[in-house]
């Protein structure tokens, strides 16, 4: 498939991976999403890439949502027809098992604060503009802002910036616990590949379940979700990488991962 809508780079094992509609502020169309999910599959497929980074073109947004002008004529009947958005749960995120970064420059409303909560974890410049402005346009958040933003930084601030669609700062929502670190704009790509280099030098399987264990946190009971956890590390107790690992610390060496 070619991209009108993307870029996609390799940098050693790291995937990266841009969205590139700057006079639209990024917004995300279906062409946007066929082509991610696409870029996404290759990525997942590609024994040799590790890790991926999601950054949006230009110095103002990361996404400015889900294109408005795509759904303004669009009858209500075809929203649920297509069952629209629907993909952005099964063929997007659902599919992507290897980690993967948000790195946020600017804007990441509606849509695109979506897309950046469905990362394992986000990176934000310091410009970067967080916010679910939905209930302006007359409609609620469609990709999961409600559910994970409610998850990332509580029911009240949650509940304020959807019911105000009030815009929260780089440093506030580093403070809510929405984003992992904020970095000056100018060094955000570089950091955004430095972490995701470091995550593509650990155990290939050992870091696909750490990913798997961690999202259970937000699905499970607090039993399941410590069965769950044991029952992976004794899963992860039987590779290969496991015995390397631990052979390569009592030997002080460094380990070299076999993926199995
Ligand atoms: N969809 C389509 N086009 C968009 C867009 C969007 N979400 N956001 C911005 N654009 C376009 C603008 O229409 C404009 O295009 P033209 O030059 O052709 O007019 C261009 O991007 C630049 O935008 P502005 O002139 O508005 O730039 P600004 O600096 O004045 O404002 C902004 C920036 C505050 C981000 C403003 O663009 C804005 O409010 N955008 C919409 C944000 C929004 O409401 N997002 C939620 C969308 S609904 C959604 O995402 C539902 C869901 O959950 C799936």
């Amino acid at each position: 498939m070619s991209y009108d809508t993307i870029l996609v780079e390799q940098h050693d094992a790291v995937t990266l991976v841009t969205l590139n509609r700057p006079k639209a502020l990024n917004a995300l169309n279906a062409r946007v999403l066929d082509e991610l999910i696409d870029a996404f599959a290759a990525f997942e497929a590609d024994d040799g890439q590790r890790c991926a980074v999601l950054t949006g073109q230009g110095d103002k947004a990361f996404a400015a949502g889900a294109d408005i002008k795509e759904m303004a004529e669009k009858p209500m009947a075809d929203f649920y027809r297509e069952d629209y958005l629907a993909k952005w749960h099964s063929d997007f995120t659902n599919a992507i098992r290897k980690p993967w970064i948000a790195a946020v420059n600017g804007f990441a409303l509606g849509g695109g604060c979506e897309v950046a909560m469905m990362a394992d974890f986000i990176i934000a410049s310091d410009n970067a503009r967080f916010g679910q402005p939905e209930i302006k346009l007359g409609v609620a958040p469609g990709m999961g802002g409600t559910q994970r933003l409610t998850r990332a930084i509580g029911k009240a601030k949650a509940m304020e910036m959807i019911l105000t669609g009030r815009m929260m700062g780089a440093e506030e929502a580093e403070r809510a616990g929405l984003v992992a670190r904020v970095v000056p704009q100018a060094d955000l790509i570089d950091e955004a590949l430095k972490s995701a280099t470091t995550i593509a030098a650990m155990p290939p399987l050992g870091t696909m379940m750490n990913k798997e264990l961690v999202n259970a946190a937000a699905e499970m009971t607090l039993s399941q979700g410590i069965l769950h956890e044991r029952r992976l590390f004794q899963l992860l107790a039987g590779t290969e990488d496991k015995a390397e690992g631990m052979q390569a610390f009592i030997e002080k060496r460094e380990a070299h991962w076999k993926g199995r």
